[in-house]
């Protein structure tokens, strides 16, 4: 599947859009798309660095307007819906509908398609973003990811301070790397017409990991000796709701730690959509150790 690419339309350069592309994977995404022969535009709330060759529209998913403007001459758009509640995206997808452009959907590999109520809101809100554009007749390529490598950036704090990251506990799964998300999105972008697989294609990286194993591999690559400190749900909750959170943020929050399961599923998705087998969490925590010191 690598090395392919979208086609041009009527002789101009493609152009594609990067939802959340402030964000860990979105930046990332941009990263690739820069060096690719196509245009490149981003959506964030914040402002984005100025970057050669790409177009940013600064404002929020949830207005219809900014997401028309962000539309205008798009081919294929990277959509990430990091919000609590799909609601809010039906004049999304409307606008999508109108517009039709390729879509590609990051998910998360949480989604159990056997049940009608998923474990956990978040898992909820990804379920049904896929159910709304596929209802519009976007049929979407549908990327569901594993637990991101980049969320441990938010232990940044603690291992610059100490020894011990504290935090809930969440059940141990196929942590991935935010690059190997961003080569495959970049794929299934670029993808010729008759050879876009809708999937969804469950992205997961090699070993399924706790919170505790990353946090050991992170002091392991910094050379350190780090442990983590489990912080019984209940506590978390009033800490987080004491430092002034929203309280739907936290119960969500929450709720991931309390109900999501186990999961012991690893794929060679990542592999068939990029034609490389995916990075581990210890290679990530070499990777980014620079960022924890
Ligand atoms: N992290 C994971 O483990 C994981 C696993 C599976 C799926 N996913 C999905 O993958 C996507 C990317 O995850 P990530 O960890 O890279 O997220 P992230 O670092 O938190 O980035 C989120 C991005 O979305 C933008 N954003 C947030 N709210 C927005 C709004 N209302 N309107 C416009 N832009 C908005 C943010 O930019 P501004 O704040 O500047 O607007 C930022 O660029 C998310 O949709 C997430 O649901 C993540």
């Amino acid at each position: 599947m690598p090395g392919t690419i979208l086609p041009a339309v009527d002789g101009r350069t493609p152009s594609v859009l990067v939802t959340g592309a402030t964000g860990n994977l979105g930046r990332e995404v941009v990263d690739r798309l820069r060096t690719r022969d196509v245009r490149v535009r981003c959506l964030s709330r914040d402002q984005i660095d100025p970057r050669p060759g790409v177009e940013s529209v600064r404002g929020d998913l949830t207005d219809p307007a900014v997401v028309r403007s962000a539309l205008a001459g798009v081919d294929a758009v990277l959509l990430m819906w990091p919000l609590l509640d799909s609601a809010p995206a039906r004049d999304l997808v409307a606008e999508l509908a109108a517009a039709a452009p390729r879509v590609v959907y990051v998910s998360s590999t949480a989604i159990d398609d056997e049940v009608a109520r998923q474990s956990d809101p978040i898992v909820q809100v990804h379920a049904d973003m896929e159910a709304l554009l596929n209802d519009a007749g976007l049929r979407p390529v549908v990327l569901r990811s594993d637990t991101l490598a980049s969320n441990a950036r938010g232990w940044a704090a603690q291992v610059k301070a100490g020894d011990v990251v504290a935090g809930p506990d969440i059940a141990r799964t196929a942590v991935v790397d935010e690059r190997d998300v961003a080569d495959a999105a970049v794929a299934a972008l670029l993808w010729d017409d008759d050879q876009r697989e809708h999937g969804p294609h469950v992205l997961t990286g090699p070993e399924i990991l706790s919170r505790a194993d990353q946090v050991a591999s992170l002091g392991a690559a910094l050379g350190r000796s780090l442990l983590f400190d489990v912080v019984p749900a209940d506590l978390a909750r009033s800490r987080m709701l004491a430092d002034g959170r929203p309280e739907h943020l936290v119960e969500a929050l929450i709720a991931a730690p309390v109900r999501r399961p186990e999961s012991n599923r690893i794929t060679d998705h990542v592999e068939r959509l990029t034609g490389r087998p995916p990075g581990t969490f210890r290679q990530w925590a070499v990777d980014h150790a620079a960022e924890f010191s």
